[in-house]
Protein backbone atom coordinates (compact mmCIF):
# COMPACT_ATOMS: atom_id res chain seq x y z
CA UNK A 1 0.00 0.00 0.00
CA UNK A 2 1.61 3.38 -1.10
CA UNK A 3 2.07 6.21 1.80
CA UNK A 4 -0.58 8.71 2.04
CA UNK A 5 0.98 12.27 2.17
CA UNK A 6 -1.33 15.36 2.88
CA UNK A 7 1.04 18.46 1.29
CA UNK A 8 0.38 21.92 1.72
CA UNK A 9 1.48 25.02 -0.65
CA UNK A 10 2.32 22.05 -3.26
CA UNK A 11 1.35 24.63 -6.31
CA UNK A 12 4.56 27.07 -4.83
CA UNK A 13 7.99 27.16 -5.85
CA UNK A 14 9.66 24.60 -3.68
CA UNK A 15 6.03 22.15 -3.59
CA UNK A 16 6.02 21.81 -7.62
CA UNK A 17 9.02 20.33 -7.59
CA UNK A 18 8.54 17.92 -4.08
CA UNK A 19 5.16 17.18 -4.79
CA UNK A 20 6.37 15.35 -8.19
CA UNK A 21 9.79 14.24 -6.37
CA UNK A 22 7.36 12.35 -3.55
CA UNK A 23 5.11 10.84 -6.31
CA UNK A 24 7.97 9.36 -8.22
CA UNK A 25 9.31 8.23 -4.72
CA UNK A 26 6.01 6.20 -4.88
CA UNK A 27 3.83 8.27 -2.15
CA UNK A 28 0.03 8.83 -3.05
CA UNK A 29 0.06 13.31 -2.65
CA UNK A 30 -2.81 15.16 -1.81
CA UNK A 31 -2.57 19.06 -2.23
CA UNK A 32 -4.29 21.45 -0.13
CA UNK A 33 -3.71 25.16 -1.33
CA UNK A 34 -5.50 28.57 -2.72
CA UNK A 35 -4.62 27.51 -6.36
CA UNK A 36 -4.34 23.31 -7.55
CA UNK A 37 -1.24 22.33 -8.74
CA UNK A 38 -1.32 20.80 -12.31
CA UNK A 39 1.09 17.53 -12.35
CA UNK A 40 0.73 13.96 -12.64
CA UNK A 41 -0.85 12.10 -10.09
CA UNK A 42 -1.24 14.64 -7.43
CA UNK A 43 -5.03 15.66 -6.25
CA UNK A 44 -5.87 18.78 -5.35
CA UNK A 45 -8.55 20.42 -2.71
CA UNK A 46 -8.62 23.98 -2.61
CA UNK A 47 -8.15 24.92 1.46
CA UNK A 48 -7.67 28.48 3.15
CA UNK A 49 -5.28 26.80 5.94
CA UNK A 50 -5.82 29.97 8.03
CA UNK A 51 -9.41 28.03 8.77
CA UNK A 52 -9.67 25.50 10.92
CA UNK A 53 -12.82 24.13 10.09
CA UNK A 54 -11.54 23.71 6.63
CA UNK A 55 -8.24 21.95 7.45
CA UNK A 56 -9.82 19.66 9.81
CA UNK A 57 -12.41 18.70 6.74
CA UNK A 58 -9.67 18.74 4.27
CA UNK A 59 -7.75 15.73 6.57
CA UNK A 60 -11.41 13.96 6.70
CA UNK A 61 -13.05 13.85 3.61
CA UNK A 62 -12.24 11.71 0.38
CA UNK A 63 -9.56 12.87 -2.25
CA UNK A 64 -11.08 12.19 -5.07
CA UNK A 65 -14.11 10.26 -7.07
CA UNK A 66 -11.97 7.18 -6.95
CA UNK A 67 -11.58 7.22 -3.09
CA UNK A 68 -15.56 6.89 -3.00
CA UNK A 69 -14.95 3.65 -5.26
CA UNK A 70 -13.33 1.13 -2.69
CA UNK A 71 -16.24 1.36 -0.04
CA UNK A 72 -13.36 1.85 2.49
CA UNK A 73 -14.73 5.51 3.70
CA UNK A 74 -11.97 8.44 3.84
CA UNK A 75 -8.74 6.63 4.97
CA UNK A 76 -6.06 8.24 7.43
CA UNK A 77 -3.19 10.11 6.49
CA UNK A 78 0.68 8.39 7.24
CA UNK A 79 2.45 11.92 7.34
CA UNK A 80 1.63 15.86 6.41
CA UNK A 81 3.89 18.10 4.74
CA UNK A 82 3.09 21.75 5.40
CA UNK A 83 4.51 24.25 3.46
CA UNK A 84 2.09 26.76 2.60
CA UNK A 85 3.00 30.09 3.71
CA UNK A 86 3.67 33.52 2.55
CA UNK A 87 7.04 32.93 1.60
CA UNK A 88 8.93 36.12 2.64
CA UNK A 89 8.21 39.98 4.23
CA UNK A 90 7.49 42.78 1.72
CA UNK A 91 4.24 40.29 -0.29
CA UNK A 92 1.83 41.26 2.49
CA UNK A 93 1.44 43.76 5.45
CA UNK A 94 3.38 42.30 8.15
CA UNK A 95 0.86 41.25 10.19
CA UNK A 96 -0.88 39.68 7.62
CA UNK A 97 2.70 37.63 7.00
CA UNK A 98 2.37 36.90 10.87
CA UNK A 99 -1.20 35.57 10.90
CA UNK A 100 -1.33 33.29 7.50
CA UNK A 101 2.01 31.67 8.59
CA UNK A 102 1.38 30.95 11.94
CA UNK A 103 -2.22 30.53 12.12
CA UNK A 104 -1.71 28.55 8.83
CA UNK A 105 0.76 26.37 10.79
CA UNK A 106 -1.25 25.84 14.29
CA UNK A 107 -4.26 24.64 12.57
CA UNK A 108 -2.38 22.48 10.42
CA UNK A 109 -0.19 21.13 12.97
CA UNK A 110 -3.51 20.64 15.46
CA UNK A 111 -6.01 19.17 13.58
CA UNK A 112 -2.83 16.84 12.05
CA UNK A 113 -2.03 15.58 15.69
CA UNK A 114 -5.65 15.78 17.20
CA UNK A 115 -6.74 13.36 14.11
CA UNK A 116 -3.70 10.93 15.00
CA UNK A 117 -1.04 11.69 12.28
CA UNK A 118 2.01 10.73 13.31
CA UNK A 119 4.83 11.90 11.44
CA UNK A 120 4.79 15.95 10.24
CA UNK A 121 7.25 17.77 8.79
CA UNK A 122 6.85 22.03 8.58
CA UNK A 123 8.79 24.38 6.58
CA UNK A 124 10.80 26.41 8.63
CA UNK A 125 13.51 28.56 7.46
CA UNK A 126 17.15 30.07 7.17
CA UNK A 127 15.32 33.45 7.81
CA UNK A 128 15.32 32.54 11.46
CA UNK A 129 18.67 32.98 11.61
CA UNK A 130 17.91 36.72 11.41
CA UNK A 131 20.49 38.08 9.47
CA UNK A 132 18.14 37.58 6.15
CA UNK A 133 15.47 40.71 6.95
CA UNK A 134 17.25 42.91 9.16
CA UNK A 135 17.84 46.08 9.54
CA UNK A 136 20.99 47.56 7.57
CA UNK A 137 23.80 44.80 8.61
CA UNK A 138 23.63 42.42 11.29
CA UNK A 139 26.63 39.69 11.71
CA UNK A 140 25.68 36.73 12.55
CA UNK A 141 26.60 34.56 16.24
CA UNK A 142 29.15 32.27 14.83
CA UNK A 143 29.70 30.22 11.27
CA UNK A 144 28.94 27.64 10.57
CA UNK A 145 25.06 28.31 11.39
CA UNK A 146 23.80 25.00 13.09
CA UNK A 147 20.12 24.05 14.81
CA UNK A 148 21.30 24.98 18.37
CA UNK A 149 21.50 28.00 16.92
CA UNK A 150 19.46 30.56 19.15
CA UNK A 151 17.48 32.12 16.72
CA UNK A 152 16.25 35.91 17.25
CA UNK A 153 15.13 37.43 13.68
CA UNK A 154 13.37 40.93 13.76
CA UNK A 155 11.55 40.59 11.21
CA UNK A 156 7.75 39.08 10.96
CA UNK A 157 8.78 36.22 8.69
CA UNK A 158 11.22 35.28 10.43
CA UNK A 159 9.77 35.34 13.80
CA UNK A 160 6.32 33.34 12.28
CA UNK A 161 8.89 31.05 11.56
CA UNK A 162 10.55 30.61 14.97
CA UNK A 163 7.17 30.56 16.92
CA UNK A 164 5.91 28.03 13.66
CA UNK A 165 9.12 25.65 15.60
CA UNK A 166 7.56 25.85 18.53
CA UNK A 167 4.22 25.33 17.66
CA UNK A 168 5.95 22.01 16.48
CA UNK A 169 8.03 21.54 19.45
CA UNK A 170 4.82 22.00 21.74
CA UNK A 171 2.18 19.43 19.91
CA UNK A 172 5.37 16.93 19.81
CA UNK A 173 6.05 17.14 23.58
CA UNK A 174 2.41 16.49 24.08
CA UNK A 175 1.37 13.63 21.52
CA UNK A 176 4.55 12.13 21.19
CA UNK A 177 4.11 12.61 17.38
CA UNK A 178 7.54 13.09 15.17
CA UNK A 179 7.36 16.51 13.92
CA UNK A 180 10.56 17.67 11.70
CA UNK A 181 10.95 21.31 10.93
CA UNK A 182 12.88 21.97 7.71
CA UNK A 183 15.33 25.63 8.23
CA UNK A 184 15.09 25.66 4.14
CA UNK A 185 17.89 27.28 2.38
CA UNK A 186 16.73 29.74 -0.55
CA UNK A 187 14.97 27.39 -3.13
CA UNK A 188 16.68 26.88 -6.50
CA UNK A 189 14.40 25.70 -9.17
CA UNK A 190 16.68 24.08 -12.20
CA UNK A 191 16.19 27.40 -14.40
CA UNK A 192 17.79 29.55 -11.60
CA UNK A 193 21.50 28.56 -11.97
CA UNK A 194 21.39 30.60 -14.94
CA UNK A 195 21.35 33.57 -12.90
CA UNK A 196 24.96 31.72 -10.90
CA UNK A 197 27.70 33.38 -12.81
CA UNK A 198 25.74 36.92 -11.47
CA UNK A 199 26.04 35.70 -8.35
CA UNK A 200 29.47 34.34 -8.45
CA UNK A 201 30.76 38.39 -9.79
CA UNK A 202 29.48 39.96 -6.89
CA UNK A 203 28.90 37.97 -3.64
CA UNK A 204 27.48 40.36 -1.63
CA UNK A 205 23.65 39.49 -3.40
CA UNK A 206 23.45 36.21 -1.62
CA UNK A 207 25.54 37.69 1.56
CA UNK A 208 22.44 37.75 3.25
CA UNK A 209 21.58 34.50 3.70
CA UNK A 210 24.76 33.24 3.83
CA UNK A 211 25.15 32.11 0.17
CA UNK A 212 23.03 29.23 1.45
CA UNK A 213 20.81 27.42 -1.49
CA UNK A 214 18.79 23.79 -1.85
CA UNK A 215 18.39 22.45 -5.03
CA UNK A 216 14.30 22.45 -5.44
CA UNK A 217 14.69 18.71 -6.30
CA UNK A 218 17.19 17.40 -3.48
CA UNK A 219 14.52 19.19 -0.90
CA UNK A 220 12.52 16.46 -2.27
CA UNK A 221 14.71 13.92 -1.10
CA UNK A 222 15.01 15.94 2.24
CA UNK A 223 11.40 15.43 2.46
CA UNK A 224 11.53 12.01 1.52
CA UNK A 225 14.33 11.12 4.13
CA UNK A 226 12.31 12.46 7.06
CA UNK A 227 9.08 10.79 5.99
CA UNK A 228 11.09 7.98 6.44
CA UNK A 229 13.01 8.44 9.63
CA UNK A 230 10.76 7.22 12.87
CA UNK A 231 11.18 7.95 16.38
CA UNK A 232 13.34 11.39 16.48
CA UNK A 233 10.08 13.19 18.17
CA UNK A 234 10.54 17.10 17.50
CA UNK A 235 13.88 18.07 15.50
CA UNK A 236 15.11 20.92 13.32
CA UNK A 237 17.20 20.31 10.27
CA UNK A 238 18.98 22.69 7.84
CA UNK A 239 17.77 22.00 4.36
CA UNK A 240 20.58 22.73 2.32
CA UNK A 241 23.08 21.35 -0.28
CA UNK A 242 26.50 20.90 0.69
CA UNK A 243 28.35 23.98 -0.36
CA UNK A 244 28.33 27.81 -0.51
CA UNK A 245 26.46 29.20 -3.84
CA UNK A 246 29.55 31.06 -4.81
CA UNK A 247 32.71 30.19 -6.76
CA UNK A 248 34.76 32.17 -3.97
CA UNK A 249 35.89 29.57 -0.68
CA UNK A 250 33.32 29.98 2.33
CA UNK A 251 36.65 31.29 4.42
CA UNK A 252 36.49 34.13 2.21
CA UNK A 253 33.46 35.01 1.81
CA UNK A 254 32.90 35.11 5.86
CA UNK A 255 36.37 36.89 6.32
CA UNK A 256 35.68 39.90 3.40
CA UNK A 257 31.64 40.35 4.44
CA UNK A 258 31.55 38.95 7.93
CA UNK A 259 35.27 39.88 9.51
CA UNK A 260 33.83 39.72 13.26
CA UNK A 261 31.94 36.49 13.03
CA UNK A 262 33.96 33.82 14.60
CA UNK A 263 33.82 29.58 13.28
CA UNK A 264 33.16 27.33 15.97
CA UNK A 265 34.42 24.15 13.87
CA UNK A 266 36.61 23.99 10.89
CA UNK A 267 35.12 23.90 7.57
CA UNK A 268 35.70 22.38 3.85
CA UNK A 269 36.74 24.55 1.29
CA UNK A 270 33.66 25.80 0.06
CA UNK A 271 31.26 23.85 2.71
CA UNK A 272 27.97 26.02 3.68
CA UNK A 273 28.06 28.34 6.12
CA UNK A 274 24.43 26.69 6.97
CA UNK A 275 25.38 23.61 7.68
CA UNK A 276 23.41 20.71 6.41
CA UNK A 277 25.75 18.32 8.58
CA UNK A 278 22.35 17.40 10.36
CA UNK A 279 20.42 15.71 7.86
CA UNK A 280 23.98 13.74 5.83
CA UNK A 281 24.57 12.01 9.60
CA UNK A 282 20.77 11.65 10.56
CA UNK A 283 18.81 11.39 7.88
CA UNK A 284 21.72 10.14 5.24
CA UNK A 285 21.33 12.99 2.91
CA UNK A 286 23.06 12.63 -0.22
CA UNK A 287 22.75 15.88 -2.62
CA UNK A 288 22.40 15.26 -6.34
CA UNK A 289 22.12 18.80 -7.66
CA UNK A 290 25.42 20.20 -6.80
CA UNK A 291 25.08 23.94 -8.63
CA UNK A 292 28.70 22.62 -10.67
CA UNK A 293 26.41 20.42 -12.78
CA UNK A 294 24.63 23.10 -14.13
CA UNK A 295 26.59 26.15 -14.07
CA UNK A 296 30.25 26.61 -15.54
CA UNK A 297 33.09 28.74 -14.40
N1 LIG B 1 11.53 29.76 -1.53
C1 LIG B 1 12.50 29.80 -0.62
O1 LIG B 1 13.65 30.14 -0.95
C2 LIG B 1 12.21 29.41 0.82
C3 LIG B 1 13.27 29.47 1.74
C4 LIG B 1 13.03 29.09 3.06
C5 LIG B 1 11.77 28.67 3.44
N2 LIG B 1 10.75 28.64 2.54
C6 LIG B 1 9.44 28.15 2.99
O2 LIG B 1 9.12 27.02 2.20
C7 LIG B 1 7.70 26.98 1.96
C8 LIG B 1 7.42 26.98 0.47
O3 LIG B 1 7.96 28.17 -0.07
P1 LIG B 1 7.71 28.59 -1.58
O4 LIG B 1 8.88 29.38 -2.02
O5 LIG B 1 7.28 27.39 -2.36
O6 LIG B 1 6.49 29.60 -1.41
P2 LIG B 1 5.34 29.95 -2.49
O7 LIG B 1 4.77 31.26 -2.09
O8 LIG B 1 5.85 29.81 -3.87
O9 LIG B 1 4.28 28.80 -2.21
C9 LIG B 1 3.49 28.83 -1.06
C10 LIG B 1 2.16 28.20 -1.39
O10 LIG B 1 1.33 28.37 -0.22
C11 LIG B 1 0.03 28.69 -0.67
N3 LIG B 1 -0.68 29.44 0.38
C12 LIG B 1 -0.41 30.68 0.85
N4 LIG B 1 -1.32 31.04 1.76
C13 LIG B 1 -2.20 30.01 1.86
C14 LIG B 1 -3.37 29.78 2.62
N5 LIG B 1 -3.84 30.72 3.47
N6 LIG B 1 -4.01 28.61 2.48
C15 LIG B 1 -3.55 27.66 1.62
N7 LIG B 1 -2.45 27.81 0.86
C16 LIG B 1 -1.79 28.98 0.99
C17 LIG B 1 0.24 29.55 -1.92
O11 LIG B 1 -0.93 29.53 -2.75
C18 LIG B 1 1.43 28.86 -2.57
O12 LIG B 1 1.05 27.89 -3.51
C19 LIG B 1 7.13 28.19 2.70
O13 LIG B 1 6.70 27.78 3.98
C20 LIG B 1 8.30 29.13 2.80
O14 LIG B 1 8.14 30.01 3.89
C21 LIG B 1 10.95 28.99 1.23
Amino acid sequence: MKKRILFTGGAGKAGRHVVPWLINAGYEVHNLDLTPLDSPGVTNLIVDITDSGQVYNALTMHRDFADLDHGRGVEPYDAVVHFAAIPRILIKPDNETFRVNTMGTYNVVEAAVKLGVRKIIVASSETTYGVCFAEGHRDFHQFPLDEDYDVNPMDSYGLSKVLNEKTARAFAERSGADIYALRIGNVIEPHEYADFPRYFADPEIRKRIAWSYIDARDLGQIVHLCIGKDGLGYQVFNAANDTVSANTPSRELAARYYPNVPFTREIGEFEGLLSNRKIREVLGFKEEHDWRNYVTV
